[in-house]
């Protein structure tokens, strides 16, 4: 029996597709996956940095699974990823023992790792211009589940002001086309109906082989074309390089979903320029019509960051007003986290108080959620097709699942009827900012 090891994993999709890459890793190195921690005998962190609070839950989480070492003394706790490359050694000396450390790039050395901190504490934090562990075809960690998530691109080298991905995760690389068919034709084999492309500007993808260029509309064209049978989505895109070319794409397959998601992070152009994102609001709005006018039903989601350094109330407002404009359908928002090491944290204040970032934080939420509402009005008595992804939590009569534009859509069905991965008609009958709810329908 090898020795068994448990992840945990914290923040993004693509730290959610490493997990998955390093239990394959160490499945091939004769360790066991366990499902819990009690029964581990290495447990690995994968960490996020991108705001402070991020980083505050894994120092109590580290000093939280001390206590496993009274009854396991041969116990190893190794921190990997984002904030063990951000942080360094310096874990070593906070609260709790940690015995290794293994940043983004070195997870193919994994096992040496483990085996090393057998006697001395370990670190492993060197960033790669090349690593994309395109030969590695992971398995998927829960064995349920109708979607996986497939890496493309790795890194980002954009240097927005606040952010500190370039400097955990590196420079930025895509993989081979064929590694990513590889990889896809594995899930699909498996029975997986949805394929999440990942990067964290999946959309700056360029891969060059054999004297030939190709970028990201190329490649997704090509995907959907040769899994026909497969939805795509991708994630996340950079504003920057939504291309005309990219948005016909999309109109051109009907299986690539119909939802885009757009970090636009402020609608205050002069923010914008502060944060180094390489776009106005006018440019963002721009961009956001082409997308309404090549692929008329796409939904859009955006990342929106709150009271960044001089965010004046003028601007706040021209956050509202664009969100507004861009009817987003969702929103993840934040309110600044100054990280150090950053652009933004050497060479600006960070000077919105927390309770300006409260009050902000607290409008915008309340706005998209109005935003969201209004997003659902006009699906009222329309079809869509649903991709069955569960029983619904609430009840245990009713299915979940969601639209080509990403909506959770609610209906009344039994899971043995409609197995999860079933694609299914259903009519739109009632709604909230969150969720749809219809009934089956032939056609
Ligand atoms: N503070 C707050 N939010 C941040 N994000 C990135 N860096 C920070 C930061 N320092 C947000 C951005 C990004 C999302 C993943 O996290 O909105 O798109
Ligand atoms: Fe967190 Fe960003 Fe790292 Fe993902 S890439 S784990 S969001 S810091």
């Amino acid at each position: 029996m090898g020795k068994k090891v448990f992840i945990e994993t914290y923040g993004c999709q693509m730290n959610t597709a490493d997990s998955e890459m390093i239990a394959t890793i160490l499945r091939q190195n004769s360790y066991d996956l366990v499902s819990t921690h009690k029964d581990a005998d290495v447990i690995l962190i994968n960490t996020c940095s991108i705001r402070d609070n991020a980083e505050q839950r894994i120092y109590n989480r580290i000093a939280q699974l001390q206590h496993l070492r009274k009854k396991k003394k041969h116990l190893k706790i190794g921190v990997i990823g984002c904030m063990a490359e951000r942080v360094g050694e310096l874990l070593f000396e906070k609260e709790g023992f940690v015995n290794f450390l293994a940043g983004p790039d070195s997870y193919r050395n994994i096992s040496d790792v483990i085996e090393e901190s057998e006697n001395k504490r370990i670190t492993d934090l060197v960033l790669s211009h090349i690593e994309s562990y395109e030969d590695i075809v992971p398995q998927k960690l829960l064995e349920s589940g109708v979607s996986a998530f497939v890496p493309i691109t790795r890194g980002c080298e954009n240097f927005c002001t606040y952010c500190v991905v370039p400097y955990t995760r590196g420079r930025e690389r895509s993989r081979s086309l064929d590694s990513i068919k590889t990889e896809i034709a594995s899930h699909v084999e498996s029975g997986i109906k949805e394929i999440i492309l990942l990067g964290q500007n999946v959309n700056s993808y360029r891969h060059e082989s054999q004297e030939k260029l190709e970028d990201f509309p190329d490649i997704l064209g090509q995907l959907a074309e040769d899994f026909p049978n497969t939805r795509f989505r991708f994630s996340t895109s950079h504003p920057k390089d939504i291309s005309d070319k990219l948005l016909h794409v999309i109109a051109d397959h009907s299986n690539i979903c119909r939802s885009v998601h757009l970090p636009m992070q402020s609608g205050s152009s002069e923010v914008l320029k502060r944060m180094n994102r390489k776009y106005t609001r006018e440019w963002y709005l721009e961009r956001i019509d082409a997308i309404r006018r090549i692929i008329p039903d796409c939904t859009i989601s955006s990342d929106i960051i709150i009271g960044f350094c001089g965010e004046t109330e003028d601007d706040f407002q021209q956050t509202l007003s664009t969100m507004k404009q861009a009817q987003f359908f969702y929103s993840f928002m934040f309110k600044y986290s100054e990280r150090s090491g950053t652009v933004a944290a050497k060479s600006l204040k960070d000077d919105v108080s927390e309770e300006v970032k409260t009050r902000r934080l607290t409008e915008t939420i309340k706005f998209q959620q109005k935003l969201s509402l209004q997003c659902n009005v006009n699906d009222k008595g329309k079809i869509f097709e649903v991709l069955v992804e569960d029983v619904s939590k609430r009840n245990k009569n009713e299915l979940m699942g969601r639209t080509s534009q990403n909506k959770v859509v609610i209906f009344e069905a039994n899971i043995l009827d409609y197995p999860s991965g079933s694609f299914v008609n259903v009519e739109i009958t009632e709604f909230s900012s969150a969720t749809l709810h219809g009934k089956i329908v032939e056609i």
